[in-house]
């Protein structure tokens, strides 16, 4: 089994999460910062292929106009040196006081309208970079007082929001499709937009919904308590996964954003082998963070770690689908024929002949499906012991 990542593995990394300092809310940094040009270096020694920013990752507010030229400019140079490419990029709404209230869903007109002006900057350098996907997380779009907050007026203005800067990029001519990235809360009480299920919904009602796609995060449908895959299988069946954030997750906590794979063994199996077998091309990319005890090297065994466990588990999918035990124990729990029509469509002769069927119920409910043992091959595999 070869686990080493190669750049056609297309494995990705945010500069905030491997940068991440390990500032939580109760405790400041554990790690010093790491120059953007130093990630792309040893992400890219470590097999990854791409790279995606927050515009203030990667321009900090807090740097002089020369300091972040120089920044950028090591950040290029290490893109040419190694071949890394820029995949997506996205805006920082969340960190500045002046969000407090959200952003593109703040109470103020000034901040919804200097939210949408940061934007169109950060989406201006990301399309130079070479992004092909623009994230939209939510962060502090929601609210706790319930009073203050009209959802219907903050989802028109969300709309208003989006509708705007779909706007913009047709009319820059950049070749760039949105991915809004649902989460149920943190930082704030409730966040509008709170699942994949919201997100679809939503896309739906903008003015070019072919543009918007999602960008499901394995930690913010856990927290909602819902199934990841499941969200994912949904967003891919609506031809609607632009992106995918993949990391880990304990049911009920706050995101926690684990190295993948570290949680939930068994739906990062299934995770993988959807994303494998069933149309995804986009990047692979880890939204996580390195456990805030590990300050050095520790980072990059986190990085190593995302990967290695993704190309284990899509090993593992493959072999798995190979055997022909797992094969007998799909046949008998008629996977096959869950992909058949039932009917078809609706015809008049169709509709009088299957008024006229007879159905032996009693067959039909005494028949065996062999869950159990389709199961446990799963989990014997994930124990290696097949
Ligand atoms: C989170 C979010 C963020 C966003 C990122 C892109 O963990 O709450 O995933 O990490 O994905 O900030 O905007
Ligand atoms: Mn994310
Ligand atoms: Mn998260």
């Amino acid at each position: 089994m070869d686990l080493t990542p190669t750049p056609e593995d297309r494995f990705a990394f945010g500069l905030w999460t491997v940068g991440h300092s390990g500032r939580d809310p109760f405790g400041d940094a554990t790690r010093p910062a790491i120059d953007p040009s130093e990630t792309v270096r040893r992400l890219a020694e470590l097999g990854a292929h791409g790279i995606n920013f927050h515009d203030d990752d990667l321009l900090p507010p807090e740097l002089d106009a020369d300091e972040n030229a120089a920044r950028l400019k090591r950040f290029r140079q290490a893109l040419d040196d190694t071949g890394m490419q820029v995949v997506t990029a996205t805006t920082n709404l969340f960190f500045h006081p002046v969000f407090k209230d959200g952003a593109f869903t703040a109470n103020d007109p000034a901040v919804r309208r200097y939210a949408l002006q940061k934007t169109m900057r950060a989406i201006d350098l990301g399309a130079e970079l070479g992004a092909t996907t623009y994230v939209f997380w939510g962060g502090r779009e929601g609210v706790e007082a319930m009073a203050a907050k009209p959802v219907e007026d903050a989802l028109d203005r969300y709309k208003e929001a989006i509708d705007f800067l779909c706007g913009y990029v047709r009319d820059r001519g950049y070749d760039l499709r949105f991915a809004l990235e649902p989460k149920p809360n943190e930082p704030r009480g409730d966040t509008f937009l709170p699942t994949v299920g919201h997100c679809l919904a939503f896309i739906e009602r903008l003015e070019h919904p072919d543009m918007v796609g999602v960008n499901p995060e394995t930690a913010h449908e856990t927290m909602a308590g819902l199934s990841f895959y499941h969200a994912v299988g949904q967003a891919l069946w609506a031809g609607k996964l632009f992106h995918i954030d993949l990391n880990a997750q304990k049911i009920g906590r706050y995101d926690q954003d684990l190295r993948f794979g570290s949680e939930g063994i068994k739906d990062a199996f299934f995770l993988v082998r959807l994303l494998e077998s069933g149309g995804y091309d986009g990047p692979r990319h880890f939204d996580a963070r390195p456990y805030r005890v590990d300050v050095a090297e520790g980072i990059w065994d986190f990085a190593a770690g995302c990967m290695r466990t993704y190309l284990a588990l899509k090993h593992k999918a493959a072999a798995f689908d190979r055997d022909p035990e797992v094969r007998a124990a799909l046949d008998a729990a008629l996977v096959p024929q869950l992909g058949e029509t039932t009917v078809g469509p609706y015809t008049p002769g169709a509709a009088q002949r299957l008024l006229e069927e007879q159905h032996d119920l009693d067959a039909l409910a005494r028949r065996d499906l062999r869950n159990e043992q389709l199961d446990q091959l799963v989990i014997d595999a994930l124990l290696g012991l097949r």
